[in-house]
């Protein structure tokens, strides 16, 4: 066979390149056409937004009148109404905040299409601190103060941060949050995810009538300060004590959480599963978010029952075991906190099966 000239090599060459090319560009056109494919499906419903999205009337037509707060008020707040699109988006976007991972999805992978490419750890939900699919309300359904409301923080986004002290719109909001609080991967502020979590925020502030401009008890936490305690510091020893009696039966002695059947049950405080370094949840990155948290929320089921200087000691305590390191702080930070999160958890197990040899058989992981 005659060799190839210089010039047809140059033409393969050519040829090839453009094959891949052209290759790229229809995958992606098909990935494109299967998202907009999944938009138009109906959505199936955790069982927690099917029952909250009843109850706040979600439905399309030309008009809203919110039954909560004609129920609670009397009075009917007639909003503008949702196409086909806007009520699948807030039912995706109720989805994400209920269950992040697709834990109570039939099909993961299709029905979490626009979460999961988020996701790094396996426990995180949203829910775990947005308690209530992002709207914790009283039995008598009052919206709980500190309560995380992502209604109250929608409709309250459009003020000054208090930690920047810059406008910050929802979007960046909810990104420190796919970012840090879950551990994940950086979004796109126009990806799906965000606009059906936003859309989903933007209902929930509609149907509790809340208005812009207005300040909210429930947005954000109610934070623990160190001056609200008698100042006798935040203590390691008595935070360390306080989460074994208290936490640990739930949370794990480590912190690690507890799965069982592939079903979070109590999700991960510490380890590669939870929150990062960077997250406002972590005590040594803002020290008063996460003993509001403890203090109003936990122990679950004995929620009020610690007392400001205790949600301080176990915060402090918290946030020393080992965790992921958030976006900002390099690949040095990121290497040691693996190293850490793979050492401390076994080194800690061998110690104390040393000191409490007896108990050893008993303690779980
Ligand atoms: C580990 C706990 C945790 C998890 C998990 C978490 N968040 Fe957050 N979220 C927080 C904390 C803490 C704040 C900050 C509150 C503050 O600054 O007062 C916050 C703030 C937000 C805000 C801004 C609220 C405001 O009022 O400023 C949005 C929006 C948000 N989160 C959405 C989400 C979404 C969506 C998810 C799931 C992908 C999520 N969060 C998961 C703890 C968490
Ligand atoms: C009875 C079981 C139980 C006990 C005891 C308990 N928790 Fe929780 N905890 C939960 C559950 C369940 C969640 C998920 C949120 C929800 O369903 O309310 C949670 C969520 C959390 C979260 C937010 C989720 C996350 O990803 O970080 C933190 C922080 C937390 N608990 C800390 C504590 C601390 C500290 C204590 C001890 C004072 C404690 N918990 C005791 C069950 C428990």
């Amino acid at each position: 066979m005659k060799p190839l000239t210089h010039a047809s090599k140059k033409a393969l060459r050519l040829v090839l390149l453009v094959g891949v090319l052209l290759g790229l560009y229809a995958l992606a056109v098909a990935k494109h056409d299967e998202r907009a494919r999944i938009r138009q499906q109906p959505v199936s419903l955790t069982p927690g937004c099917a029952d909250k999205l009843a109850r706040y009337g979600l439905a399309a037509g030309s008009h809203y009148v919110s039954p909560y707060t004609l129920a609670r008020t009397g009075y009917a707040s007639v909003k503008q109404g949702y196409t086909e699109d806007d009520v699948r988006a807030i039912q995706r976007g109720c989805n994400i905040i209920d269950d992040l991972q697709g834990q109570q999805a039939a099909d993961p992978a299709r029905e979490r299409w626009n979460a999961s490419r988020f996701v790094r750890g396996t426990h995180t939900s949203c829910d775990h601190c947005h308690q209530g699919i992002g709207d914790k309300q009283t039995a008598a359904g009052v919206p709980q103060t500190g309560s995380l409301s992502l209604a109250a923080s929608w409709v309250m986004a459009d003020m000054y941060e208090k930690f920047t002290g810059i406008l910050l719109p929802y979007e960046l909001h909810q990104m420190q949050c796919y970012i840090n609080s879950s551990n994940g991967y950086k979004p796109n502020v126009a990806d799906d995810l965000i606009r059906d979590v936003t859309a989903y925020s933007r209902f929930l502030a509609a149907a509790l009538d809340l208005r812009f401009g207005n300040r909210y008890p429930e947005q954000g936490v109610d934070e623990v300060t160190a001056s609200s305690t008698l100042k006798r510091g935040d203590d390691y020893v008595r935070g360390a004590a306080l989460f074994q009696q208290k936490c640990a039966r739930c949370h794990g002695p480590q912190g690690l959480g507890t799965v069982v059947d592939g079903k979070v049950l109590f999700p991960a405080v510490a380890g590669p599963n939870a929150f990062n370094l960077q997250s406002r949840n972590n005590f040594s990155f803002v020290s008063t978010i996460l003993p509001g948290f403890i203090c109003r929320n936990m122990p679950s089921g004995e929620e009020g029952t610690l007392s400001a200087q205790d949600c301080r000691d176990i915060g402090f305590y918290v946030s020393n075991l080992p965790r992921p390191a958030g976006d900002k702080q390099g690949p040095l930070a990121a290497l040691w906190q693996q190293l850490m999160m793979r050492l401390m958890p076994p080194l800690i197990r061998t110690v104390e099966r040393w000191q409490r040899p007896a108990a050893s058989g008993s303690s779980g992981t």
